[in-house]
């Protein structure tokens, strides 16, 4: 990381399964972004969430399992219902999706769930992680190099 102030990223997740596949990834992918020199930390998303932490941050990386062909409900429904929007307002942004879906479907039918509610946030990076992927250190630390890189260029 060239920029002398460190980033500053949030990592805002939905899932149903406490210690599964979406919880291994954003702990590896927090993981990576420090290793890089960042400051991360997470936070688990409720629809009814307040949101103004969000405005101390640098980067929010936004991701979550597809169950039933919908983004987890709590991360779409904070997107939709909540404050949260409103302090996404032209924040740098990161998308991650964990499904077992194709990537092309997913990139079609998923993907637009989250980037529907995210006019005017510059998208650095964003990734389809098949099941395969979550424990792929060098997918993994791809993703994690694609956001730090934007984010430097930015
Ligand atoms: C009940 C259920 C429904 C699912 N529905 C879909 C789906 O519609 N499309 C898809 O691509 N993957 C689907 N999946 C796969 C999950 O998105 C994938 O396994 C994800 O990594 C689970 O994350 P988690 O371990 O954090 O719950 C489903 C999984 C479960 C358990």
């Amino acid at each position: 990381m060239t920029q002398t102030k460190p980033m500053r990223a949030i990592i805002l997740f939905d899932s149903r399964t406490s210690g599964g596949s979406t919880d291994k990834l954003i702990d590896s992918i927090g993981l990576a972004l420090a290793e890089k020199g960042a400051y991360v930390e997470k936070a688990k998303c409720k629809t009814t969430g307040d949101y103004s932490f969000v405005d101390d941050f640098d980067v929010v990386i936004m991701g979550a399992p597809i169950y039933y062909l919908v983004v987890s409900s709590q991360l779409l429904g904070a997107l939709i219902q909540s404050n949260l929007k409103k302090y996404l307002a032209g924040k740098k942004v990161a998308l991650f999706l964990t499904c077992g879906s194709p990537e092309l479907m997913a990139n079609m039918l998923y993907l637009p769930q989250l980037k529907l509610n995210l006019a005017g946030c510059p998208i650095l990076a964003e990734k389809i992680f098949a099941p395969q992927e979550i424990s792929e250190p060098a997918v993994i630390g791809k993703f994690v190099d694609d956001v730090v890189n934007a984010y430097e260029k930015a």
